[in-house]
């Protein structure tokens, strides 16, 4: 099961997600990105600009780092990923990290050393688009803010976020660990 500390966080985001105030704050937060940057992150569902927030309230105050929080999961914004998508997604985290993680790892196989929006393009089943968004979406969001002129360490932070960084990478490992607790 996920760890109990886990669970706690995505509760209080999905409860900070209800908040009629959200998109105001959110605008608030987003005074450190450029307008291109901004729409991105507004463009999230409420759950994960809830997510987005708080990841990016727990994090040093470095401003790569505050803006890698933020931007972090704009792949998720895909339209590939539907809502009963990221449910059965979220039961499955929930239910098992460790089957996740083997689907994760088994639809990354698939799509290995290929240009991933041409791949997407090309798949027909819309779960096996959803799931291959949903995997490597860390990419998408790099692809997406490489494209709006991002800082180049940002652009690193997002496309590897979804990875247990390497020793040494504060700044990944500060990202991991307030995305992993929210
Ligand atoms: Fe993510
Ligand atoms: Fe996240």
């Amino acid at each position: 099961m996920a760890e109990l500390s886990s669970l706690d966080g995505k509760f209080i985001t999905f409860l900070f997600s209800l908040d009629p105030a959200l998109r105001s704050r959110a605008q608030r937060e987003a005074a450190i990105l450029s307008e291109k940057e901004r729409t991105l992150l507004l463009s999230l569902r409420r759950y994960d600009l809830a997510h987005s927030i708080r990841v990016a309230r727990r994090v040093e105050n470095n401003p790569s780092l505050k803006k890698a929080a933020l931007l972090h999961d704009v792949g998720k914004r895909s339209p590939y990923l539907k809502r009963r998508h990221r449910a059965l997604y979220t039961l499955i985290e929930l239910a098992s990290p460790s089957m996740l993680k083997r689907i994760i790892d088994k639809v990354t196989d698939w799509s290995e050393g290929e240009d991933l929006e041409s791949r997407l393009a090309i798949i027909r089943e819309p779960w096996r688009r959803a799931l291959l968004v949903q995997a490597r979406h860390g990419e998408l969001g790099g692809l997406l803010l490489k494209r709006a002129g991002t800082e180049k360490d940002v652009v690193s932070l997002v496309s590897n976020h979804q990875w247990p960084p390497g020793p040494g990478d504060s700044l990944a490992l500060m990202l991991w660990k307030a995305d992993k607790s929210v």
